[in-house]
């Protein structure tokens, strides 16, 4: 068959381990799963009754406008509705981005190691991918970033707070780049744990819209809002990003029941504001956690800590298994020795910590 030459080149996205198959493996009562920055509080108690009351739709189609989600995103960051679109989860935000603007002769720039999908969507599509090594202190190296655009670049992507690290890039930062930026090409600014940030009040709104008019940014309802098994993730920009957008989106991509939770989670920011309190409290114990037991650990202002077990942490992370713990293992995230906790309630964390005191055999 005439398979696209770059399909050849990938490898198909690898799962870790279920719960279940954890569980059964190592005969455990008992999972925390803390592998792929999901919210270990659940999702606002709203969203469970309103979606009981909408089981007998099924037979129809979604809106595919996401009419009422639209109108309660639009409120609840001050833009116009047209300047949304809605993915199926922000991974096909960045499909959707990357199949509008790269091609075979095009580039794209963003930091390593970073969040893989940009690299991958790139190779689908026959782009090159500029990989800028970010600094030591797991920041993006901005700098290294603009020197690398040349007249070839359409995208450059800027991970904030970046997966894998949780280094985040302030506002100010953020539109001192911005400044610097030809005006066609565009920068998709990737903040899918945009409710976690504590460290600084921000504000991307329409009007900032207007003044970045090349610039996007990416949210998900994955995390805080914990809902990511519906699948919803949404893109704001310019109304002229957005039209550019739009055609490449299949038509019905957000499912019914996706919308109506992820509707219902946005009215509940009560729920967000205790997440992020709580997640707050908990980086604040690995920081500590890793200060006492001289373990490196990156600022972290996501829901997810990546610390320097200065072992190999593929063994580490085994014996953690063996304890019914699931967490990510460095070493494929591009950060060898290292493991990528999610930030769990305080219970977990504690347990982690003990049991990474016992496997690590610190004092
Ligand atoms: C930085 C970043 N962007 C995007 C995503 C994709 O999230 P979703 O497709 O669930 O919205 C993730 C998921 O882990 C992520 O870490």
């Amino acid at each position: 068959m005439k398979w696209k030459k770059q399909v050849s080149t990938l490898s198909a996205y690898k799962p870790g381990m279920t719960s279940a198959q954890v569980k059964e493996k190592y005969g455990l009562n008992k999972i925390i799963k803390l592998a792929s920055n999901e919210n270990p509080f659940g999702s606002s108690a709203s969203v469970q009754q309103e979606l009981a009351n909408s089981l007998n739709t099924f037979a129809l189609y979604p809106d595919g406008a996401a009419t009422e989600l639209r109108r309660k995103v639009a409120d609840l960051h001050n833009v116009s509705p047209t300047q949304l679109l809605f993915g199926n989860g922000s991974d096909e935000i960045i499909l959707i981005i990357s199949r509008a603007l790269l091609e075979p002769g095009k580039n794209t720039i963003m930091a390593t190691p970073t969040f893989p999908q940009y690299k991958h969507n790139a190779t689908l599509e026959g782009a090159e991918s500029i990989e800028i090594p970010l600094l030591e202190d797991g920041h993006h190296d901005l700098n290294g970033m603009l020197e690398a655009i040349n007249e070839s670049t359409s995208i450059i992507w800027l991970c904030s707070p970046n997966n894998p690290t949780g280094t985040y890039i302030p506002q100010k930062d953020m539109e001192a780049f911005l400044e610097k930026v030809p005006q066609d090409i565009l920068v998709v600014i990737d903040q899918a744990y945009y409710e976690y940030i504590t460290e600084e009040e921000t504000s991307y709104n329409g009007e900032w819209f207007n003044k970045y008019p090349n610039a996007c940014i990416t949210r998900t309802f994955s995390k805080a809002y914990g809902l990511a098994s519906f699948r919803v993730g949404y893109v704001m920009g310019s109304v002229s990003i957005i039209q550019q957008l739009e055609p490449v989106r299949e038509p019905f991509n957000n499912n019914s029941l996706g919308q109506i939770a992820a509707a219902i989670a946005v009215d509940d920011q009560k729920f967000i504001e205790s997440c992020r309190v709580e997640n707050s409290k908990g980086i604040k114990a690995y920081a500590e956690f890793c200060q006492k037991n001289e373990l490196g650990m990156f600022d972290s202002q996501g829901n997810f800590v990546l610390i320097d077990v200065k072992q190999d942490s593929d063994v580490v992370f085994e014996k953690l298994l063996q304890k019914g713990i699931i967490v990510r293992s460095g070493n494929a995230l591009g950060f060898p020795g290292t493991l990528r906790i999610t930030v769990g309630t305080e219970e977990q964390n504690i347990e982690v910590m003990q049991a990474l005191t016992e496997i690590l055999g610190l004092g």
